[in-house]
């Protein structure tokens, strides 16, 4: 399979890079750029190279580089922002501050004709991010595109196909971005384009086939997308030879155990252990207020169900993981980056006998998860789940958890939800919508008596990454017709707030 490097240098579009390249049908794949030396890149034959951009500055001590003989392998290159900076440096060229005139957001640029811009008008816009910039091309290099404020805003060398970008091609602000990608990939590269998710995914299955053929597979199926899509995967490829536990801690949302049985069990037919531990859980956060303690809490009881359950299976030869492209792409990057735990069954290895490990999705970014989940057959709501954190409601009830307010928060955030839904389309809905019960007791009136009930808080984040959020511009007759319908059939809940902090300095979760 043809394959384009991402050589990634701690830029924050490495992962829409990558995925822009694959929407277009090349398979992408992403370095970072001190885990791969040049004879690896060499060996492995890619067809083109995208250096991402970055937030040093080239003349830094410390800054990213790469061997300048990347440029002498006779593979062609595109250099976006500081990966377009660095070509430049590393090809003799000079980069300059522009020291507080940078250059940021939506800028109209003027290009020249170049086998880059096939297709693109000589004035389009373009998406600009920087300080520094390119003062003097490298020899043998020309000048192809120009802003008011940016001298090169591109620069290339036809007869070597090198290649370098200021703006982000990879945004869509960028008007002609795809374009001009698709120019790299297919002008310049020659990429023929045969990458497509739904025939990898068959591929995967094939492989898993014969790999795991008679042997006993274990997976963790905690009914997010991950876990599901890679349960309904393995299923295709080792039919009774999986075994799926799904441990129900009881501070699941409403109906979410319901749909993960009937879907697995009976629907699709998976060897499923459903374990309903729920009184165990709430028993074994009884008491407890503080946030922190009851996430420690809820993993030590998921380890102990599992391992429960595990005596049951017996020996078990695989143990399968819904690990996708960004999680292995976060822990290859080095000691400094922060590996997020992506699936709530840490400690798992630890517990378990097995003698190796299935990670079917660790090619594929979420999109493509979800894509490859339509395709097994999974049902549409399930595959477009928004996240939900492993503690589940428990994080969502400020103060002690109980089985009443379990069901209180159930229902509000059921309500919540349906409302969001019914009157948004997908696209337009919210990265994350929930309801809060908080451990606020306020005055209420209903009829002529005087109440005095619980606090709901409704939450909605509009986000890329999670990392950061920004409080969703509800439509105020859904969060009326929410606050309404809540109020008046939740019992115990006498008022209705409306969370508008973003993340920083909020977070998106209460707790
Ligand atoms: P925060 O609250 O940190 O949330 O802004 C960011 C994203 O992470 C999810 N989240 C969790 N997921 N276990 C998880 O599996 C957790 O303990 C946890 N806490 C937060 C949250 O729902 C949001 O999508």
């Amino acid at each position: 399979m043809e394959t384009v490097l991402v050589l990634d240098f701690g830029g924050q579009y490495d992962q829409l890079i990558a995925r822009r390249v694959r929407d277009l049908g090349v398979y992408a794949e992403i370095r970072y750029y001190d885990g791969i030396t040049l004879e690896e890149i060499k060996e492995r034959g890619y067809a083109g190279i995208i250096f991402t951009g970055g937030p040093a500055s080239v003349y830094e001590k410390n800054s990213p580089r790469f061997d300048a003989g990347i440029l002498q392998a006779g593979i062609p290159i595109l250099g976006i922002c500081y990966g377009a900076q660095l070509m430049a440096f590393l090809a003799g060229g000079e980069v300059t501050s522009a020291g507080s005139s940078g250059e940021y957001g939506r800028s109209p640029m003027r290009v020249k004709s170049s086998p880059l811009f096939r297709d693109v008008p000589v004035k389009s816009v373009s998406w600009m991010s920087h300080t520094d910039f390119i003062s003097r091309v490298p020899e043998g290099f020309e000048v192809i595109a120009v802003t008011d404020s940016c001298p090169c805003a591109a620069m290339g060398n036809e007869k070597r196909k090198l290649y370098g970008v200021q703006f982000h091609p990879e945004v869509t602000h960028t008007e002609y971005g795809k374009t001009i990608l698709s120019n790299f990939l297919f002008g310049i590269c020659g990429c023929r384009g045969d990458w497509d998710s739904s025939s990898h995914v068959m591929k995967i299955i094939d492989e898993l086939r014969e790999k795991l053929s008679g042997k006993r597979v274990l997976l963790a199926l905690s009914g997010g997308v991950d876990s599901s899509v890679a349960a309904a995967l393995l299923h295709r490829a080792v039919g009774d030879g999986l075994v799926c536990v799904f441990v129900d801690h009881g501070l699941l949302r409403k109906d979410e155990a319901k749909m993960v049985a009937e879907t697995f069990g009976e629907r699709l037919g998976v060897n499923l252990i459903k374990a309903d531990a729920s009184e165990r859980f709430l028993r074994a956060l009884s008491g407890v207020t503080d946030p922190e303690e009851k996430r420690r809490i809820i993993g030590e009881q998921f380890i102990r169900v599992f391992e429960d359950e595990a005596e049951r299976i017996g020996r078990v030869h695989v143990l399968a993981q819904g690990t996708i492209y960004p999680d292995v792409i976060e822990s290859g990057k080095g000691a400094s980056a922060v590996i997020k735990s992506h699936h709530n069954v840490g400690g798992l290895p630890d517990v378990i006998g097995f003698d190796e490990i299935a990670e079917p999705l660790r090619d594929l970014f979420k999109d493509e998860v979800r894509r490859a989940g339509i395709m097994l057959g999974l049902p549409e709501e399930l595959v477009w789940r928004q996240p939900f954190p492993g503690p589940g409601l428990a994080v969502r009830i400020t103060g002690e958890v109980s089985r009443e307010k379990l069901a209180m928060l159930r229902e509000a955030d059921a309500i919540f939800r349906y409302e969001v839904d019914s009157a948004l389309p997908r696209e337009e809905r919210p990265s994350q919508y929930f309801a809060v019960l908080t451990d606020l007791h306020t005055v209420g009136v209903m009829g002529d008596a005087r109440t005095y009930g619980l606090t709901a808080a409704l939450r909605a984040v509009d986000t890329d990454d999670f990392m950061t959020a920004l409080w969703s511009r509800l439509p105020y007759e859904v969060l009326e017709r929410a606050s309404s319908r809540i109020t008046n059939e939740v019992k115990g809940i006498s008022r209705v707030v409306y969370d508008i902090s973003s993340k920083p300095p909020a977070t998106v979760e209460w707790e």
